[in-house]
């Protein structure tokens, strides 16, 4: 059965609903230690607590090692619930925890990130981080329920709201031009929770419908990619330069350049690119490169999870709405995206 998706500014009265119907033989909640601090107080649970620390460092082996042993050690059964409050760190390692505790128990996210509740906690991609590479190891194992709410998103940073609006920006993209025109009419350092929440829902939908028609990333779901193949080049060659990005940052320069190169090879519309171009100087900035970068970031792009037989692969558009996936990009049309990608961002 598909997951639940519960949009709400009730969060407490929802949770008590789902415990009440998933009626578990013991509830089991896992928080990091920021959630802990910050969000845990909120909640209205009667569950045996399970910590983790908080940061992407931590989203491995040790972490889910000490949520199996807190469950196990609470005597959790297949007949309980984990309840992962947190980013999605949380809810990919909490979700990871409980597929395999006793071969797989049930559990509900509730993400208290923008990133989280657009992307992370939807769609049933769980995982941890191994030998070096984000998200080695995971399996695809759906929440029974998402609670999905503004209320915990007025303590956090801007830099983490721009971060999720780059992936509302994506399914915009994704589904039509009314809603990229929405969007980009939004000052996303000024996000009002309720108009957030209509919009969140709006976009966390344009999610699941792709999910449902292909859970395991097949063909459709790698639609889901647009922006993410230059933006994890992007975010990789920061980090190895030391001056590491937020992921969503990286995803929206990516989805700049991924325009470009939509529009060189699929006839974008060049006004939708200029546009999304300016929005994305304005509130992101830029993601500076000069031409000495460019075989890095191409070496990057050749051994990316998506790459098959060392080729670049991209999501592209030929519109909005107009989805083209497995699209194969000569590095030399790449270089030329760069080159157009600095000129749009004034580098
Ligand atoms: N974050 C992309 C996906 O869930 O497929």
């Amino acid at each position: 059965m598909a997951q639940r998706l519960i949009f709400t500014n009730d969060v407490n009265r929802e949770l008590a609903a789902i415990v009440d119907r998933l009626h578990p033989s013991s509830l089991f909640l896992l928080t990091d230690t920021n959630t802990s601090r910050m969000v845990r107080p909120l909640i209205d649970l009667s569950a045996t607590h399970i910590v983790i620390p908080a940061g992407d460092e931590h989203k491995n082996i040790d972490s889910l090692q000490h949520v199996w042993q807190g469950l196990q050690q609470g005597g959790a059964t297949r007949q309980s619930v984990l309840v992962n409050l947190g980013g999605g760190v949380v809810t990919d390692l909490g979700g990871l925890a409980a597929a395999t505790f006793k071969r797989g128990m049930r559990f509900v996210n509730v993400p208290t990130t923008l990133l989280g509740a657009v992307d992370a906690a939807v769609g049933g991609k769980t995982g941890i981080n191994y030998g070096g590479l984000k998200n080695e190891i995971g399996v695809f194992a759906e929440a029974t329920d998402v609670v999905i709410s503004t209320c915990f998103f007025s303590t956090l940073p801007s830099t983490e709201l721009k971060s999720g609006f780059a992936e509302m920006l994506k399914h915009a993209l994704l589904t039509g031009s009314d809603e990229f025109d929405r969007l980009l009419d939004i000052d996303p350092e000024r996000l009002s929770p309720e108009n957030l929440l209509h919009r969140l829902q709006v976009s966390v939908m344009v999610k699941q419908r792709i999910v449902e028609q292909d859970p395991h990333e097949h063909g459709l779901r790698r639609a889901l990619n647009l922006g993410h193949t230059v933006g994890h080049a992007f975010e990789s060659h920061a980090l190895a330069c030391g001056r590491p990005v937020p992921h969503g940052y990286a995803v929206a320069w990516g989805l700049v350049t991924e325009c470009v190169l939509s529009h060189m090879m699929m006839k974008f519309p060049s006004d939708t690119l200029h546009r999304l171009a300016a929005f994305v100087h304005l509130h992101y900035g830029h993601f500076g490169i000069t031409c000495d970068d460019y075989d890095t970031l191409l070496t990057i792009m050749r051994h990316d999870k998506k790459s098959r037989q060392g080729e670049i692969n991209c999501t592209l558009l030929a519109g909005c709405g107009d989805v083209r996936t497995g699209i194969t990009v000569a590095p030399d049309d790449m270089c030329v995206a760069f080159d157009i990608y600095r000129d749009l961002m004034g580098i």
